[in-house]
């Protein structure tokens, strides 16, 4: 059974390239092992990734990345059974948000993925994926 999931967090500290790479290394060996692919979405104060795959592996995974300490308050917006993937050509691609940013303010002043709905969140995920740059990908 294929599912989607999507949470939020906030990362503690700045956000070094350092472990933006070792976050997509992991994920590069991971992900393929474990056929999950997806989205991280990096910028705001904010991270918001998807992961799809079976369902097992996609909790397993998710229990993982909660207890990672490079992030807060990660919490679940939405896991819904899928047919088909969107993210499936990447274990993992990362969409930096504009540095000064924020597409989600300056376009959705009112837009806190804390109290959104998983129907909002997931698009202004899809405006943001459309819009942010650049997009660096892993592929499977
Ligand atoms: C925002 C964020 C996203 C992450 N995404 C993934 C991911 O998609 N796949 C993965 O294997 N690890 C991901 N990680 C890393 C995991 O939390 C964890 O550190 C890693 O899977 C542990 O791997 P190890 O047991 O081989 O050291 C992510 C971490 C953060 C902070």
């Amino acid at each position: 059974m294929l599912v989607r999931l999507l949470y939020v967090s906030q990362p503690v500290g700045p956000v070094t390239t350092t472990i933006t790479t070792l976050i997509l290394e992991k994920s590069k060996s991971h992900n393929k092992k474990e056929n999950i692919t997806g989205i991280l979405c990096q910028g705001s104060g904010l991270w918001m990734q998807v992961l799809e795959g079976e369902r097992s592996p996609v909790n397993a995974l998710y229990s993982r990345i909660m207890s990672d300490r490079n992030h807060r308050n990660v919490e679940l917006l939405s896991m819904e059974e899928i047919t088909t993937r969107r993210f499936g050509e990447w274990s993992m691609a990362l969409v930096y948000l504009s540095k000064d940013d924020p597409l989600v303010k300056m376009s959705h002043p009112e837009f806190d993925p804390y109290s959104a709905s998983a129907k909002d969140a997931t698009s202004i995920l899809d405006e943001l994926i459309k819009t942010g740059s650049p997009i660096v990908t892993m592929e499977p």
